[in-house]
């Protein structure tokens, strides 16, 4: 890797453009990441979009190469030359201005870099590959299939227990516990640990926030890697006990499990999944994947459709619309705006070489919305039939939720849209977004069905005083 030049981008003044690359600062004219940015990347995606394929950001990780457009950040996904082991640089990095102590931050952060280098999203073949084909197995659409109705079983339930008589969340009421829920059944995490059947425990929940907040900063500081850190030791020492019981059970006789840990067990006596270490970083990964993204899906989505009235009017006249309709709010606003690879080799993208070692970031955001892919894509239009939108990403690390995901989100809006057709934003609607630049999302979502709200009011004179 480049050290030197890595280290002179790093500390360039911030409004420096180094010469030879078209810099994204000095091209917008002001920082990207700011707070407008994180209310609505948009309009910036599409200044870089428009002016050039390929532009240099100090903003990330100290520096990195940005991609806007759908066909850069299609290669950058699918071609072997961008490696998907990006952690050593970006969690070893961090240090926070008044602790510029890289080699301290280094050797605090090890247990981290060791569990989290190992998850599958950051390998590449042939490890990815065998760790790939493991997981697929516990994917298959048969394995979906037998989760669906209890998936709807917990959508109901959860809708069942809102007071829809009066404003609600619908983040806390359903878009942040469901998907943490239906990933602990995914796992098979109802067994061995929880009383409860099929509950994730909160802290869980919470671990995977943090995780979010150190993945999530394009700059994170030394204090959100050991955060992290924390976070994911807990994690791993959650499914550690856990796994312990599972293989007890296991070597007790007992019938395997076709869950994914049942699987990810199976594959380790096999020699498949290599140490527990790895088998660790697969369960982390999954929780922590398959809640901080569909979360943000249900609530950014929800509110898209109750934005757009229309739209939602045609959903509850033409149900069938709605697999068509997921996809699309997939691509309008994406829960995952980007993802980054390493160059393996240096290499030559839009007439400006990339060294070896050089991180890239893949704005899939912007993709989503590249008027050379999509027709009117600033439009939300449930009844386009795109090619599917690069949410889920590409190539060998394509989404291996994304089924799942299609299956819950349908679940969820079939049901909103059955128990409450004139479901309503709650004026003033300001949206309440996290600030997190990578996963988009809502902390809050306050909405109302008015003539529930009416009725409510109604009912009220003849209640006994
Ligand atoms: C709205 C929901 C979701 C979105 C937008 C989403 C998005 C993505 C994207 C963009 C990637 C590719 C990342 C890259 O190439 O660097 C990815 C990979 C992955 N996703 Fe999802 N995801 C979602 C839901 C889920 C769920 C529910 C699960 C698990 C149950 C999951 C597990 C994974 C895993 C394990 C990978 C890595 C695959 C590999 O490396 O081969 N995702 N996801």
């Amino acid at each position: 890797m480049p050290h030197g030049r890595r280290a002179s981008a790093l500390h360039a003044p911030p409004s420096a453009p180094i010469a030879g690359r078209l810099d994204a600062r000095a091209l917008l004219g002001h920082s990207m990441l700011d707070g407008a940015f994180l209310r609505d990347p948009y309009p910036t995606y599409g200044a870089l979009r428009d002016a050039a394929p390929l532009v240099w950001s100090d903003e990330f990780f100290g520096g990195a190469w940005l991609v806007s457009r759908h066909a850069d950040v299609e290669l950058v996904l699918r071609d072997a030359r961008f490696s998907a082991q990006r952690t050593g640089g970006w969690v070893m990095r961090p240090v926070d201005a008044a602790h510029d102590d890289r080699h301290a931050g280094r050797s605090e952060l090890k247990g981290f870099q060791r569990l989290f280098a190992r998850a599958m999203i950051f390998l590449d073949a042939p490890d990815h590959t065998r760790v790939r084909q493991v997981m697929a197995a516990a994917f298959r659409p048969a394995d979906l299939q037998r989760l669906t109705p209890r998936i709807e079983q917990v959508v109901a339930e959860r809708l069942a227990a809102v007071d829809s008589t009066q404003t609600f969340d619908f983040v806390s009421a359903l878009a942040r516990p469901l998907p943490a829920e239906v990933i602990g059944l995914l796992l098979g995490m109802d067994v061995g640990l929880d009383d409860a059947e099929g509950d994730v425990p909160a802290d869980v929940v919470a671990w995977s926030d943090e995780l979010a907040d150190f993945i999530g900063a394009p700059t994170p500081s030394r204090a959100q890697a050991l955060s992290a850190q924390a976070a994911l030791l807990a994690m791993a020492r959650y499914f550690d006990v856990l796994l312990a019981r599972r293989r007890a059970a296991l070597g007790s006789g007992t019938e395997p499990r076709e869950d994914v840990i049942g699987r990810l067990l199976q594959a380790e006596r096999d020699g498949q999944i290599r140490g527990s270490a790895e088998l660790l970083a697969q369960c982390v990964m999954l929780l922590f994947a398959g809640h901080e993204t569909t979360r943000h899906l249900l609530a950014n989505g929800l509110r898209t459709l109750l934005a757009h009235p229309q739209q939602w009017q045609q959903l509850k006249q033409d149900p069938s619309l709605l697999p068509g309709a997921v996809r699309e709010l997939l691509r309008y606003d994406s829960p995952v705006q980007y993802t980054g690879r390493r160059v393996t080799t240096d290499t030559t993208l839009h007439g400006q070489t990339l060294h070896r070692g050089d991180l890239v970031v893949a704005l899939i955001g912007a993709a989503n919305r590249d008027p050379a892919r999509h027709e009117r894509p600033d439009e939300l239009d449930i009844t386009r039939r795109p090619a599917p939108p690069l949410a889920f990403g590409q190539g060998p690390h394509v989404c291996i939720g994304a089924a799942l995901t299609l299956m819950e989100a349908q679940a969820v809006f079939a049901q909103v849209l059955r128990r409450w057709p004139d479901l309503a934003l709650t004026e003033p609607a300001a949206p309440q977004w996290t600030g997190n630049a990578l996963y988009r999302g809502l902390t809050a979502l306050s909405v109302q069905c008015p003539s529930l709200s009416a009725n409510a009011h109604t009912a009220a004179p003849t209640l006994p005083l």
